[in-house]
């Protein structure tokens, strides 16, 4: 869809220029953004990163606009796709015809119906990774939160969305590997434009962590091609996706898309859980309503999926998080054609940097947008709010294929673990994250679980 951009009145995009804004991107780039948001109040934005000048598109409207209804116009291409693309080719994550041909294989696996078959097998390998758990809290040994979290996520993803076809000995290379891949590619996230030719921290480590990672993709597309089996997982779908003309897919293919999907299924989810933590560290009243809410429903049962019908503060909880820390916190697009945005001409090339992390923290969108209140997300006061005040999973053709995936499983290990234990973390932490691709915190962070003495 095109826009008539001589009958839209022009303004000026709010400017930042480089001198202003420089010792703050280097100091704290996330606050600096934050900071520079709250100044534009919901104006287009036109930063000056030196090499590029992206706008930043935070008002509501303006991110409606770019993410539906001139979808087509907003591509994600360009200069800050580059590291994704590099590591990831022609996949789901991708646009155009390729990003077409994956989502039209993947998306059967993420129907509401395939979902809600899956939530069975999930909530069995939810209770059961979070058994582990057990011993520590026993001893009242404290657990590292973050690789915990992410342990009982790959757990759970590996069996439900992967079909159980990664074996712990491959699960053991590719997890470190994987987050060593989305630690070091940081630095070519933040600043797309340095050319390749000009070393960044992290290069080294990042191009050893996909040639390992390569190693045991590879090898289980080998294993898997032409056997992956009948059930309703991410390997068959994409080992029995014929191609445009007819054929087999090619391997290449298949490894890019399993990537992405290990990439998007497994971080994305255990971050969040992660900040859960220290919010319900620093907001006790809404820590013992929650275990109120699960003690009635859950007791001293494992957790089943129809439970969570029954559970509706702890959707809120969830819903709230993502609004504090929704952890795909900025996605690019690119201007194919000339358009106007908040009153301001697009020229195609220009890039448009769209952020629900920023979004999610205007004050003239959101009433006091930095406090923790799941109450916002009654069903009577999300009646109230414009579509695009809250878009944790994106929005338009690229929404997140795994939204109702992340809903049924963060609920369910929130509850497994709000169930069973009273956590309790030795020290808050900044409630700053740091950025890269994903929102990550800035330190380890050590939570002792108290068994709950329930016989079980
Ligand atoms: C906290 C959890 C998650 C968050 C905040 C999140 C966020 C997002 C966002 C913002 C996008 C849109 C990107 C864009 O418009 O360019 C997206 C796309 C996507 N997400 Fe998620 N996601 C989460 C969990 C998941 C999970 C659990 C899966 C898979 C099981 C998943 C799979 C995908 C896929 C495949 C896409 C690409 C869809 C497309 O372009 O057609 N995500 N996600």
């Amino acid at each position: 869809m095109s826009v008539d951009v001589g009958a839209v009145p022009r303004q000026k995009p709010k400017n930042f220029p480089l001198y202003r804004t420089v010792a703050g991107f280097v100091r704290d780039p996330l606050r600096q953004l934050e900071r520079i948001s709250t100044e534009g109040d919901g104006r287009l934005i036109r930063l000056d990163l030196g090499a590029s000048r992206p706008y930043l598109a935070t008002h509501p409207d303006h991110v409606q606009q770019v993410l539906r209804r001139e979808a087509e116009n907003f591509q994600r291409d360009g200069v800050f796709w580059r590291p994704l693309r590099d590591l990831m080719g022609d996949s789901i994550l991708a646009e155009g015809a390729e990003w077409e041909h994956s989502k039209r294989t993947l998306q059967p696996v993420f129907t509401t119906r395939n979902v809600n078959r899956l939530t069975g097998l999930m909530a069995e390998a939810i209770n059961d990774a979070v058994d582990a758990l057990d011993e520590p809290a026993r001893e009242g040994r404290p657990i590292d939160v973050l690789p915990e979290m992410g342990r009982i996520v790959n757990e759970t993803v590996i069996k439900v969305l992967f079909g159980d076809k990664i074996s712990p000995a491959d699960a053991d290379r590719l997890i470190p590997t994987f987050d060593q891949i989305a630690t070091s590619i940081s630095f070519r996230f933040l600043l797309p434009f340095v050319p390749r030719a000009i070393p960044l921290p992290g290069d080294r480590a990042f191009k050893d962590a996909v040639r390992v990672m390569d190693e045991v993709l590879f090898d289980l597309v080998a294993r898997y091609r032409d056997d992956p089996g009948d059930g309703s997982d991410i390997f068959t779908a994409l080992c029995q996706a014929p191609t445009e003309d007819g054929g087999p897919p090619d391997d290449r293919w298949i490894r890019d898309n399993l990537l992405a999907m290990f990439a998007t299924s497994t971080e994305t989810t255990t971050l969040a859980l992660t900040w859960l933590w220290p919010l319900l560290h620093d907001h006790p009243d809404v820590e013992d309503r929650l275990v109120a809410e699960i003690d009635g429903v859950v007791g001293g049962a494992r957790v089943r999926p129809e439970h969570l019908p029954e559970l509706p503060y702890v959707t809120r909880v969830v819903q709230e998080l993502l609004r504090l820390y929704p952890v795909g916190w900025m996605f690019p697009r690119m201007a194919t054609r000339p358009t106007v945005l908040g009153g301001v001409p697009i020229e195609p090339g220009d890039p448009v940097l769209i952020s629900p992390f920023l979004t999610h923290r205007l004050a003239s969108v959101w009433d006091r947008p930095l406090e923790f209140d799941p109450e916002r997300f009654t069903p009577e006061n999300s009646r109230k709010r414009h579509r695009y005040a809250y878009f944790p999973f994106g929005g338009g053709p690229h929404q997140c294929l795994g939204r109702h995936v992340f809903n049924v499983e963060a609920q369910m290990i929130l509850t497994s673990i709000l169930s069973r234990f009273r956590p309790s973390l030795s020290e808050t932490i900044s409630a700053m994250p740091r950025i890269g691709a994903t929102l990550r915190p800035r330190q380890s962070l050590e939570m002792t679980l108290t068994p709950v003495g329930r016989e079980r």
